[in-house]
């Protein structure tokens, strides 16, 4: 079995981008602006965008962060939008999830200009990749997509399955490693899935997107399959600074023995998601998705 090092593959990307940048600056360009807007406290969403702030300062990109309370309304917060829409100085912006269930959350996502929608949420950039057009990518499948191909694993003809078919993650992901580039052929498992753990079982990549923690057990692994976790559970704990840990999808134990490569928890697929972003945030500053 073969660890998929995320952590070290992120270092190796924000160093990339980090280069990228200080030659466009070099040149004469303003530094990238990520904005991040963070409505409330919960503390999973203000470690996430305490991150993605962090991750900016790192590889040179300016960052602004916008707060709301719990009780901020939908008017206030699409005013806010359509101001980041307008101001030319930032090149792109997202609103972290979820928000106060007072706010429509499509409607928050919709009103973002698609031009500076770096998390890939809105429904024009989501179209655009199903048919395969330049677009922004939802963070995590596109940092999964980046440690497949960086490990050089073996997708095309590979019979993968996806269990989770959530907008943000199972179902780009299913519709990416369908296409051309991973040329995989794929299953999309949810709650209703008949035979699940038959299904897991004779999947050559696997990739669980669930959100239970310890959801795929032994019993569910193909002996060499390539097992990917996405599961991000805050779990309490008294081992850990912050109080908590995060706990993943896979059941690491039992499964690690099996499978031919997989990615841990933490350390995994966590830091590609936030590397992505700022792949998006590049790509948004030098205006290569929409010319
Ligand atoms: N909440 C959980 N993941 C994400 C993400 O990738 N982007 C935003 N905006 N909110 C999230």
């Amino acid at each position: 079995m073969r660890l998929i090092d995320g952590k070290q593959t992120a270092t190796e990307i924000k160093k990339e981008i980090a280069i990228d940048v200080k030659a466009m600056v070099d040149a004469g360009a303003k530094q990238p602006h990520l904005a991040a807007i963070l409505v409330g406290h919960d503390g999973g969403s203000e470690t996430y965008v305490a991150f993605k702030i962090k991750d900016c300062e790192e590889v040179g990109f300016k960052s602004s962060l916008i707060r709301f309370e719990d009780d901020v309304t939908e008017e206030e917060l699409l005013a806010k939008v359509d101001e980041l829409n307008r101001d030319a100085d930032v090149d792109g912006f997202i609103v972290q999830l979820p928000l106060p269930k007072q706010i429509s959350e499509q409607k928050i996502i919709e009103a973002i200009d698609p031009r500076k929608d770096v998390d890939g949420f809105h429904p024009i950039n989501v179209g655009r990749m199903v048919i395969g057009l330049p677009c922004f990518v939802s963070a995590t499948p596109d940092g999964i997509v980046e440690l497949l191909k960086r490990y050089h694993i073996e997708t095309s003809g590979k019979d993968c399955v996806v269990v989770g078919r959530s907008n943000i993650v199972g179902r780009p992901m299913s519709v990416l490693m369908s296409q051309k580039e991973m040329n995989a052929t794929v299953t999309v498992a949810h709650s209703r899935t008949k035979n699940l753990v038959e299904l897991c079982a004779n999947a050559d990549i696997l990739i669980a997107a669930i959100g239970s923690p310890e959801f795929v057990k032994g019993n569910m692994v193909k002996d060499g399959a390539v097992v990917i976790d996405v599961g991000t559970t805050r779990v309490k704990s008294d081992k850990t600074k912050s109080g908590f840990k995060l706990k993943g999808d896979v059941a690491f134990d039992e499964v690690a023995g099996k499978c031919s490569y997989i990615t841990p928890v933490p350390g995994g697929v966590g830091p590609m998601t936030r590397v992505a972003l700022l792949k998006n945030t590049l790509l948004a500053a030098k205006k290569e998705i929409y010319k």
